[in-house]
Protein backbone atom coordinates (compact mmCIF):
# COMPACT_ATOMS: atom_id res chain seq x y z
CA UNK A 1 0.00 0.00 0.00
CA UNK A 2 2.63 2.61 0.97
CA UNK A 3 4.97 1.08 -1.13
CA UNK A 4 5.68 3.66 -3.12
CA UNK A 5 5.99 7.06 -0.06
CA UNK A 6 9.05 8.75 -0.42
CA UNK A 7 11.11 9.61 2.49
CA UNK A 8 10.53 12.97 4.10
CA UNK A 9 13.77 15.26 4.25
CA UNK A 10 14.90 15.26 8.29
CA UNK A 11 13.00 19.25 9.71
CA UNK A 12 16.20 21.24 9.33
CA UNK A 13 15.99 22.64 12.88
CA UNK A 14 14.77 19.42 14.91
CA UNK A 15 15.99 17.01 12.56
CA UNK A 16 19.46 18.36 13.78
CA UNK A 17 18.52 16.94 17.22
CA UNK A 18 17.81 13.34 15.64
CA UNK A 19 22.01 13.88 13.83
CA UNK A 20 23.29 14.73 16.94
CA UNK A 21 21.94 12.35 19.60
CA UNK A 22 23.52 9.84 17.05
CA UNK A 23 27.07 11.24 16.95
CA UNK A 24 29.06 9.30 20.00
CA UNK A 25 31.77 12.15 19.65
CA UNK A 26 32.24 13.72 23.27
CA UNK A 27 33.49 16.86 21.04
CA UNK A 28 29.63 17.46 19.86
CA UNK A 29 27.95 20.82 20.67
CA UNK A 30 24.39 21.53 19.82
CA UNK A 31 23.46 24.95 18.61
CA UNK A 32 21.19 24.06 16.43
CA UNK A 33 17.34 24.09 18.02
CA UNK A 34 16.86 26.83 20.12
CA UNK A 35 16.51 25.72 23.52
CA UNK A 36 18.24 27.33 26.58
CA UNK A 37 20.76 25.58 28.67
CA UNK A 38 22.50 26.88 31.98
CA UNK A 39 26.42 27.27 31.29
CA UNK A 40 26.23 23.57 32.45
CA UNK A 41 24.99 22.70 29.93
CA UNK A 42 21.63 21.33 31.59
CA UNK A 43 18.12 21.90 30.12
CA UNK A 44 16.38 24.84 32.68
CA UNK A 45 13.06 24.52 34.12
CA UNK A 46 12.56 27.87 35.96
CA UNK A 47 12.35 27.66 39.87
CA UNK A 48 8.81 29.72 39.95
CA UNK A 49 7.21 26.71 37.39
CA UNK A 50 9.32 24.01 39.40
CA UNK A 51 7.35 25.28 42.46
CA UNK A 52 4.16 25.88 41.19
CA UNK A 53 3.97 22.11 39.82
CA UNK A 54 4.63 21.01 43.16
CA UNK A 55 2.05 22.47 43.84
CA UNK A 56 -0.30 21.46 41.34
CA UNK A 57 0.77 18.11 42.49
CA UNK A 58 0.23 18.10 45.69
CA UNK A 59 -2.99 19.52 45.37
CA UNK A 60 -5.91 16.93 45.52
CA UNK A 61 -8.42 19.07 43.57
CA UNK A 62 -5.36 18.97 40.57
CA UNK A 63 -7.79 17.40 37.54
CA UNK A 64 -7.42 16.27 34.61
CA UNK A 65 -10.81 17.31 32.76
CA UNK A 66 -11.08 18.42 28.90
CA UNK A 67 -10.34 22.16 28.63
CA UNK A 68 -12.85 24.03 26.92
CA UNK A 69 -11.97 24.29 23.03
CA UNK A 70 -10.70 27.77 23.23
CA UNK A 71 -8.22 26.89 26.17
CA UNK A 72 -7.90 28.53 30.28
CA UNK A 73 -10.43 31.17 30.62
CA UNK A 74 -7.79 32.81 33.06
CA UNK A 75 -4.84 32.18 30.87
CA UNK A 76 -6.22 33.62 27.82
CA UNK A 77 -7.05 37.03 29.31
CA UNK A 78 -3.78 37.47 30.80
CA UNK A 79 -1.42 36.16 27.96
CA UNK A 80 -3.53 38.76 25.60
CA UNK A 81 -2.85 41.22 28.52
CA UNK A 82 1.15 40.46 28.56
CA UNK A 83 1.28 40.89 24.64
CA UNK A 84 -0.96 44.15 24.13
CA UNK A 85 -0.53 45.56 27.60
CA UNK A 86 -2.77 46.29 30.09
CA UNK A 87 -3.68 50.00 28.60
CA UNK A 88 -4.81 48.16 25.31
CA UNK A 89 -7.79 49.74 23.17
CA UNK A 90 -8.09 46.71 21.52
CA UNK A 91 -8.49 45.15 25.08
CA UNK A 92 -10.29 47.42 26.60
CA UNK A 93 -12.93 47.75 23.59
CA UNK A 94 -13.05 43.56 23.71
CA UNK A 95 -11.84 43.58 19.67
CA UNK A 96 -9.58 40.99 20.36
CA UNK A 97 -10.39 37.47 19.83
CA UNK A 98 -7.75 34.42 22.30
CA UNK A 99 -7.55 31.37 21.88
CA UNK A 100 -5.13 28.71 23.42
CA UNK A 101 -3.53 27.07 21.33
CA UNK A 102 -0.21 24.53 20.85
CA UNK A 103 2.74 27.15 21.23
CA UNK A 104 3.93 29.25 18.47
CA UNK A 105 3.35 26.63 15.66
CA UNK A 106 0.03 25.46 16.62
CA UNK A 107 -1.08 29.03 16.82
CA UNK A 108 0.06 29.76 13.91
CA UNK A 109 -1.31 27.10 12.19
CA UNK A 110 -4.44 27.99 13.50
CA UNK A 111 -4.44 31.40 12.53
CA UNK A 112 -3.32 30.49 8.92
CA UNK A 113 -6.47 28.13 8.54
CA UNK A 114 -8.56 31.12 9.28
CA UNK A 115 -6.74 33.37 7.48
CA UNK A 116 -6.94 30.51 4.63
CA UNK A 117 -10.60 30.35 5.21
CA UNK A 118 -11.95 33.73 5.75
CA UNK A 119 -9.94 36.34 4.80
CA UNK A 120 -9.88 37.79 0.91
CA UNK A 121 -9.27 34.61 -1.40
CA UNK A 122 -5.79 34.47 -3.41
CA UNK A 123 -4.75 36.51 -0.17
CA UNK A 124 -0.62 36.13 -0.47
CA UNK A 125 1.36 36.09 2.68
CA UNK A 126 4.81 37.95 2.82
CA UNK A 127 7.67 36.14 5.18
CA UNK A 128 11.03 37.60 5.65
CA UNK A 129 14.12 36.20 3.79
CA UNK A 130 15.41 34.94 5.66
CA UNK A 131 12.52 33.75 8.10
CA UNK A 132 12.20 30.47 10.69
CA UNK A 133 11.71 27.62 8.21
CA UNK A 134 8.60 26.17 9.74
CA UNK A 135 6.56 29.56 8.56
CA UNK A 136 7.16 27.81 4.99
CA UNK A 137 5.32 24.54 6.33
CA UNK A 138 2.47 26.22 7.62
CA UNK A 139 1.13 28.40 5.30
CA UNK A 140 1.00 26.18 2.16
CA UNK A 141 -0.61 23.73 4.04
CA UNK A 142 -3.58 26.36 5.28
CA UNK A 143 -3.88 27.09 1.56
CA UNK A 144 -1.79 30.27 1.51
CA UNK A 145 0.37 31.09 -0.99
CA UNK A 146 3.77 32.34 0.05
CA UNK A 147 6.34 34.82 -0.87
CA UNK A 148 9.29 36.31 0.67
CA UNK A 149 9.87 40.30 0.90
CA UNK A 150 13.89 41.51 1.94
CA UNK A 151 14.74 41.62 5.16
CA UNK A 152 18.25 41.07 5.64
CA UNK A 153 21.29 42.49 4.43
CA UNK A 154 24.09 39.76 4.38
CA UNK A 155 27.02 42.41 4.27
CA UNK A 156 26.03 44.71 6.78
CA UNK A 157 24.54 42.02 9.03
CA UNK A 158 21.41 44.44 9.73
CA UNK A 159 17.43 44.69 8.67
CA UNK A 160 17.38 45.67 4.60
CA UNK A 161 14.57 48.31 5.88
CA UNK A 162 14.90 50.24 1.89
CA UNK A 163 14.54 46.21 0.74
CA UNK A 164 11.76 45.32 3.38
CA UNK A 165 10.16 48.89 2.32
CA UNK A 166 10.00 48.46 -1.01
CA UNK A 167 8.95 44.82 -1.21
CA UNK A 168 5.79 45.62 1.26
CA UNK A 169 4.69 48.85 -1.05
CA UNK A 170 4.83 46.20 -4.01
CA UNK A 171 2.40 43.21 -2.75
CA UNK A 172 -0.91 43.28 -3.78
CA UNK A 173 -2.80 45.60 -1.72
CA UNK A 174 -4.40 43.90 1.75
CA UNK A 175 -1.52 40.85 2.02
CA UNK A 176 -0.38 39.04 4.93
CA UNK A 177 2.82 40.08 5.73
CA UNK A 178 4.30 37.90 8.76
CA UNK A 179 6.43 40.11 11.40
CA UNK A 180 8.41 38.94 14.23
CA UNK A 181 7.72 41.03 17.21
CA UNK A 182 10.97 40.63 18.91
CA UNK A 183 14.40 38.69 18.89
CA UNK A 184 13.84 37.95 15.10
CA UNK A 185 14.56 34.38 14.23
CA UNK A 186 17.23 33.46 12.66
CA UNK A 187 19.15 36.79 11.90
CA UNK A 188 18.71 38.50 15.60
CA UNK A 189 18.47 41.33 13.97
CA UNK A 190 15.28 43.86 14.91
CA UNK A 191 13.98 47.08 13.27
CA UNK A 192 14.39 50.09 15.33
CA UNK A 193 11.43 51.78 16.78
CA UNK A 194 11.90 54.45 13.83
CA UNK A 195 11.98 51.79 11.18
CA UNK A 196 8.80 49.98 12.63
CA UNK A 197 6.66 53.28 12.03
CA UNK A 198 8.01 53.12 8.80
CA UNK A 199 6.80 49.44 8.34
CA UNK A 200 3.90 50.22 9.81
CA UNK A 201 3.16 53.34 7.34
CA UNK A 202 3.70 51.17 4.44
CA UNK A 203 1.00 48.28 6.30
CA UNK A 204 -1.41 50.99 6.70
CA UNK A 205 -0.88 52.54 2.86
CA UNK A 206 -1.58 49.27 1.83
CA UNK A 207 -4.09 48.08 3.93
CA UNK A 208 -2.09 44.64 4.60
CA UNK A 209 -2.63 42.24 7.81
CA UNK A 210 0.09 42.00 9.88
CA UNK A 211 0.67 38.98 11.81
CA UNK A 212 3.06 39.15 14.72
CA UNK A 213 5.12 35.95 15.35
CA UNK A 214 6.02 36.61 19.19
CA UNK A 215 8.08 33.62 20.28
CA UNK A 216 10.59 35.00 22.38
CA UNK A 217 8.71 38.30 24.41
CA UNK A 218 11.50 39.21 27.41
CA UNK A 219 14.06 37.27 25.82
CA UNK A 220 15.21 40.33 23.34
CA UNK A 221 15.91 43.09 25.79
CA UNK A 222 14.95 41.27 29.32
CA UNK A 223 12.20 43.69 29.52
CA UNK A 224 8.19 42.85 28.41
CA UNK A 225 7.43 45.46 27.96
CA UNK A 226 9.88 46.49 25.68
CA UNK A 227 9.73 43.14 23.68
CA UNK A 228 6.23 44.01 22.82
CA UNK A 229 6.76 47.66 21.56
CA UNK A 230 5.91 46.88 17.88
CA UNK A 231 2.63 44.74 18.66
CA UNK A 232 1.82 47.92 20.77
CA UNK A 233 2.42 50.20 17.83
CA UNK A 234 0.31 48.51 15.80
CA UNK A 235 -2.66 47.72 17.83
CA UNK A 236 -3.05 51.48 18.67
CA UNK A 237 -3.38 52.28 14.56
CA UNK A 238 -5.90 52.70 12.64
CA UNK A 239 -6.35 52.63 8.82
CA UNK A 240 -5.90 55.79 6.97
CA UNK A 241 -10.18 57.47 6.78
CA UNK A 242 -10.36 57.44 3.16
CA UNK A 243 -11.37 61.30 2.66
CA UNK A 244 -9.55 63.02 5.23
CA UNK A 245 -6.13 60.74 5.78
CA UNK A 246 -6.29 61.34 9.01
CA UNK A 247 -5.98 59.10 11.83
CA UNK A 248 -9.46 58.20 12.55
CA UNK A 249 -10.35 55.72 10.45
CA UNK A 250 -10.91 52.12 11.67
CA UNK A 251 -8.70 50.25 13.73
CA UNK A 252 -6.32 48.12 11.74
CA UNK A 253 -6.91 44.25 12.01
CA UNK A 254 -3.80 41.79 13.19
CA UNK A 255 -2.77 38.74 14.61
CA UNK A 256 -0.11 37.77 16.85
CA UNK A 257 0.64 34.29 17.67
CA UNK A 258 2.24 33.87 21.37
CA UNK A 259 4.69 31.50 22.86
CA UNK A 260 5.28 30.51 26.20
CA UNK A 261 8.14 27.93 25.42
CA UNK A 262 11.41 29.68 25.46
CA UNK A 263 10.29 32.62 28.33
CA UNK A 264 8.97 30.20 30.28
CA UNK A 265 10.69 27.08 29.72
CA UNK A 266 7.94 25.57 28.79
CA UNK A 267 8.94 23.85 25.51
CA UNK A 268 7.38 20.19 25.47
CA UNK A 269 4.05 21.44 27.03
CA UNK A 270 3.08 23.19 23.92
CA UNK A 271 2.11 26.98 25.83
CA UNK A 272 0.39 29.83 23.50
CA UNK A 273 -2.07 32.01 22.45
CA UNK A 274 -3.51 32.86 18.48
CA UNK A 275 -4.95 36.26 19.11
CA UNK A 276 -6.95 37.80 16.51
CA UNK A 277 -7.35 41.98 16.46
CA UNK A 278 -10.65 42.83 15.19
CA UNK A 279 -12.02 46.31 14.03
CA UNK A 280 -15.00 46.48 15.46
CA UNK A 281 -16.55 44.16 18.80
CA UNK A 282 -19.53 42.93 16.94
CA UNK A 283 -17.56 40.59 15.09
CA UNK A 284 -15.45 39.06 17.96
CA UNK A 285 -18.32 36.06 18.77
CA UNK A 286 -18.45 34.40 15.25
CA UNK A 287 -14.86 34.85 15.11
CA UNK A 288 -14.48 32.90 18.10
CA UNK A 289 -16.86 30.33 16.99
CA UNK A 290 -14.82 29.58 13.66
CA UNK A 291 -11.69 29.42 15.17
CA UNK A 292 -13.07 27.14 17.98
CA UNK A 293 -14.29 24.58 15.42
CA UNK A 294 -10.71 24.93 13.36
CA UNK A 295 -9.26 23.75 16.86
CA UNK A 296 -11.78 21.14 17.32
CA UNK A 297 -10.83 19.31 14.08
CA UNK A 298 -7.00 19.99 14.12
CA UNK A 299 -6.61 18.67 18.27
CA UNK A 300 -9.60 19.14 20.12
CA UNK A 301 -8.66 21.32 22.99
CA UNK A 302 -5.29 22.40 24.45
CA UNK A 303 -3.56 20.74 26.95
CA UNK A 304 -3.86 21.77 30.46
CA UNK A 305 -0.41 21.75 32.53
CA UNK A 306 1.83 24.27 30.92
CA UNK A 307 -1.30 26.76 30.96
CA UNK A 308 -3.05 26.66 34.26
CA UNK A 309 1.15 26.88 35.37
CA UNK A 310 1.40 30.39 32.88
CA UNK A 311 -1.93 31.49 34.17
CA UNK A 312 -0.48 31.46 37.99
CA UNK A 313 2.55 33.52 36.99
CA UNK A 314 0.82 35.54 35.13
CA UNK A 315 -1.38 36.18 37.55
CA UNK A 316 0.37 37.04 40.81
CA UNK A 317 2.51 40.11 40.80
CA UNK A 318 5.17 38.54 42.92
CA UNK A 319 5.43 35.54 40.82
CA UNK A 320 5.47 37.30 37.92
CA UNK A 321 8.34 39.38 39.38
CA UNK A 322 10.18 36.10 39.97
CA UNK A 323 9.62 35.28 36.53
CA UNK A 324 10.55 38.40 35.00
CA UNK A 325 14.09 38.40 36.97
CA UNK A 326 14.46 34.66 35.64
CA UNK A 327 13.85 35.86 31.88
CA UNK A 328 16.71 38.35 32.71
CA UNK A 329 19.11 36.14 34.12
CA UNK A 330 18.50 33.54 30.90
CA UNK A 331 18.89 36.43 28.59
CA UNK A 332 22.04 37.53 30.47
CA UNK A 333 23.77 34.72 30.31
CA UNK A 334 22.95 34.66 25.90
CA UNK A 335 24.61 38.04 26.40
CA UNK A 336 27.82 36.45 28.12
CA UNK A 337 28.01 33.92 25.52
CA UNK A 338 27.67 36.77 22.74
CA UNK A 339 30.76 39.45 24.55
CA UNK A 340 32.76 35.83 25.15
CA UNK A 341 32.35 34.47 21.46
CA UNK A 342 33.08 37.49 20.10
CA UNK A 343 35.98 38.12 22.44
CA UNK A 344 37.74 34.47 21.49
CA UNK A 345 37.21 35.28 17.49
CA UNK A 346 38.93 38.28 17.92
CA UNK A 347 41.84 37.16 19.93
CA UNK A 348 42.50 33.93 17.79
CA UNK A 349 42.52 36.01 14.91
CA UNK A 350 39.32 35.30 12.75
CA UNK A 351 39.36 37.09 9.86
CA UNK A 352 36.03 39.20 9.01
CA UNK A 353 34.37 41.12 11.35
CA UNK A 354 31.78 39.62 13.99
CA UNK A 355 30.83 42.76 15.66
CA UNK A 356 27.19 41.26 14.80
CA UNK A 357 27.38 39.04 17.10
CA UNK A 358 26.92 41.42 19.63
CA UNK A 359 24.53 43.65 18.38
CA UNK A 360 21.80 41.07 17.16
CA UNK A 361 19.83 40.07 19.98
CA UNK A 362 17.44 37.06 21.49
CA UNK A 363 18.51 33.36 21.28
CA UNK A 364 20.07 33.29 17.91
CA UNK A 365 23.00 34.29 16.18
CA UNK A 366 23.13 34.28 12.41
CA UNK A 367 27.00 34.05 11.99
CA UNK A 368 27.62 34.62 8.02
CA UNK A 369 28.78 30.94 7.21
CA UNK A 370 28.13 29.52 4.12
CA UNK A 371 26.30 26.31 4.37
CA UNK A 372 29.57 24.73 3.29
CA UNK A 373 31.19 26.24 6.30
CA UNK A 374 28.75 25.05 8.42
CA UNK A 375 28.69 20.95 7.13
CA UNK A 376 32.11 21.50 7.48
CA UNK A 377 31.87 22.61 11.46
CA UNK A 378 29.41 19.21 11.51
CA UNK A 379 31.70 17.05 10.07
CA UNK A 380 35.30 17.90 11.62
CA UNK A 381 34.07 19.63 14.79
CA UNK A 382 30.48 17.83 15.26
CA UNK A 383 28.97 21.20 15.92
CA UNK A 384 25.67 21.27 15.09
CA UNK A 385 23.84 24.20 13.36
CA UNK A 386 21.48 24.91 11.10
CA UNK A 387 23.53 25.43 7.72
CA UNK A 388 22.35 28.96 7.11
CA UNK A 389 24.84 29.93 9.41
CA UNK A 390 22.87 30.62 12.43
CA UNK A 391 24.20 29.26 16.04
CA UNK A 392 21.78 29.45 19.65
CA UNK A 393 23.74 31.28 21.54
CA UNK A 394 21.55 29.58 24.45
CA UNK A 395 23.09 26.35 23.50
CA UNK A 396 26.11 27.43 23.83
CA UNK A 397 28.12 27.51 26.99
CA UNK A 398 31.82 28.82 28.53
CA UNK A 399 33.62 25.77 28.28
CA UNK A 400 32.91 25.63 24.59
CA UNK A 401 33.37 29.16 23.40
CA UNK A 402 36.79 28.57 22.22
CA UNK A 403 36.61 25.45 20.67
CA UNK A 404 33.70 27.01 18.54
CA UNK A 405 36.09 29.91 18.24
CA UNK A 406 38.94 28.01 16.97
CA UNK A 407 36.33 25.28 14.65
CA UNK A 408 35.24 29.17 13.52
CA UNK A 409 38.46 30.56 12.32
CA UNK A 410 39.62 27.18 10.35
CA UNK A 411 36.55 26.82 8.40
CA UNK A 412 36.66 30.30 7.13
CA UNK A 413 40.37 30.06 6.57
CA UNK A 414 40.62 26.55 4.60
C1 LIG B 1 14.07 27.18 16.68
O1 LIG B 1 13.94 28.00 15.77
O2 LIG B 1 15.10 26.53 16.87
C2 LIG B 1 12.93 26.98 17.65
O3 LIG B 1 11.91 27.87 17.37
C3 LIG B 1 12.48 25.57 17.72
C4 LIG B 1 11.71 25.11 16.51
O4 LIG B 1 10.61 24.59 16.71
O5 LIG B 1 12.16 25.26 15.38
Amino acid sequence: MFADVPEAPKDPILGLNELFREDPSPLKVNLGVGAYRTDANRPYVLGVVKRIEQELASNPNTLHEYLPIEGLSDFRTLAAQLVFGENSGALREQRVVTLQSLSGTGSLRLVAEFLGKFYHRGAICYLPRPTWGNHWNIFPRAGIECREYRYYKDKTHDVDIAGLLEDLAAAPPRSIVLLHACAHNPTGADPTPSQWQQILDVVRERQHFPLFDCAYQGFASGSFERDAMAIRLFERATLPAPETNSASGRPLEMAVTQSFAKNMGLYGERVGAAHIVCAVPSVTKPVLSQMKQIARALYSSPPAHGATVAARILKDPLLFAEWETEVQVMSSRILRMRRELFDALRENGTPGTWDHILTQIGMFSFLGLSADQCLYLRDKYHIYMTTNGRISMAGLTSDKVQYLADAIKDAVTR
